[in-house]
C-alpha cells in the first residue's frame, strides 16, 4: 500500500491506472462498517483507494472539530490489511484555498440530520466533489447506514454528469441487531440494552408492511409504540431520493429513525 500525502503524488498515480478504481472516502477512525465498504470495493476492483480526511466544511461552527476521533496509524495498518492499493491523507491546505467556487446542497438536505445541522451536507458535497475529481473513481462505495448521505451524493453524480457508479452498502450490525456505530461506545449497560428497541421498531414495522400495510401513519405509530420508553428524535418515511412520500413503495421507501441517549444520537434505518 503506497500512502499519498498530495495532490500531485495522486493525480500521478491516477493518471497511469487504466483498469477499475473503487473508491472509499472515509473521515478515519475506521471500524467494522468502513472495513465492510473496503473488502467490498477489494472484490469488485482492479485497484482501490481509500481516503481519510476529516473535512472542516461539513461541520458546523460550534461543532469540535478537533474532538473528531483521529487513529491514523490503525487505520493505516487496517488500510493494509484490507488490501488497499492507495491511501490518500491530505492536508486541509491541500484540499481547500482561501476563496473557493461552493456547491449549494438542494432543499431536501435541511431536513432531518440536515435539520440538526443546516449547512453539513454543502460541506459533504463540497469535498467528496473534490475527492471524485481526484481520485475519478468507476465505482464509490458509501453506507446506507448514512441514507440521507448517500442519496445526495448520488443526485450530484447525476447533476453534474459524473461517470461514476455510486454502491450503496447495507448496514453493518452488532450481534444482537444494533447498527454499528463509533458512537455505541458512549452507550452504558442499560442504554446498550434498550438501543436495541432501535433496530426492533425497523422489523416490527417491515413484519406490518410484509402483511400488506401501506399507511404511513400506521407504520410511524407501530415504530414510535416500540420505541416509546426511548428519546426519540425522529421517524421518518421517504422515497430513496428522500422526497416526501404519501404511501409506502417497496424498492423505493427508507424507513429512518433517530434516538437519542443523552449526548449521543443513534441513527438506523431500513430500506424497504
Ligand atoms: O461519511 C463520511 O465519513 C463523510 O461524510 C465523507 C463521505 C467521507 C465526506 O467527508
Amino acid at each position: 500500500m503506497k500512502i499519498l500525502k498530495t495532490i500531485e503524488e495522486l493525480q500521478d498515480v491516477r493518471k497511469n491506472i487504466t483498469s477499475n478504481v473503487g473508491f472509499v472516502p472515509t473521515m478515519g477512525a475506521l471500524h467494522d462498517g468502513h472495513i465492510a465498504l473496503i473488502k467490498k470495493a477489494r472484490t469488485e476492483n482492479d485497484i482501490v483507494i481509500v481516503s481519510i480526511f476529516v473535512n472542516p466544511t461539513q461541520f458546523l461552527p460550534g461543532e469540535d472539530l478537533a474532538a473528531y476521533p483521529r487513529r491514523d496509524e490503525a487505520d493505516k495498518k487496517i488500510c493494509e490489511m484490507c488490501k488497499v492499493d492507495y491511501l490518500f491523507m491530505p492536508e486541509i491546505s491541500t484540499i481547500y484555498s482561501k476563496e473557493e467556487i461552493l456547491l449549494k446542497a438542494p432543499n431536501k438536505s435541511y431536513i432531518l440530520e440536515g435539520k440538526a445541522r443546516p449547512g453539513h451536507f454543502d460541506g459533504v458535497l463540497q469535498v467528496v466533489l473534490k475527492l471524485f475529481g481526484l481520485t475519478q473513481p468507476t465505482n464509490a462505495y458509501f453506507g446506507k447506514k448514512d441514507a440521507q448521505q448517500l442519496a445526495l451524493i448520488a443526485q450530484m453524480v447525476k447533476d453534474f454528469f459524473l461517470p461514476i457508479n455510486i454502491v450503496a452498502c447495507d448496514i453493518v450490525r452488532e450481534f444482537d441487531g444494533l447498527a454499528l456505530s463509533s458512537r455505541n461506545v458512549y452507550l452504558n449497560p442499560t442504554q446498550r440494552k434498550d438501543s436495541l428497541l432501535i433496530s426492533k421498531s425497523l422489523y416490527s414495522a417491515a413484519t406490518l408492511i410484509a402483511k400488506d400495510e401501506k399507511n404511513i401513519n400506521v407504520i410511524k405509530e407501530r415504530i414510535y409504540k416500540v420505541m416509546e420508553t426511548l428519546d426519540v428524535e425522529y421517524v421518518a418515511i421517504v422515497y430513496r431520493e428522500f422526497n416526501e412520500l404519501k404511501e409506502i413503495e417497496i424498492g423505493n421507501t427508507i424507513i429512518l429513525v433517530v434516538a437519542r441517549f443523552n449526548n449521543t444520537r443513534l441513527l438506523d434505518n431500513i430500506w424497504l
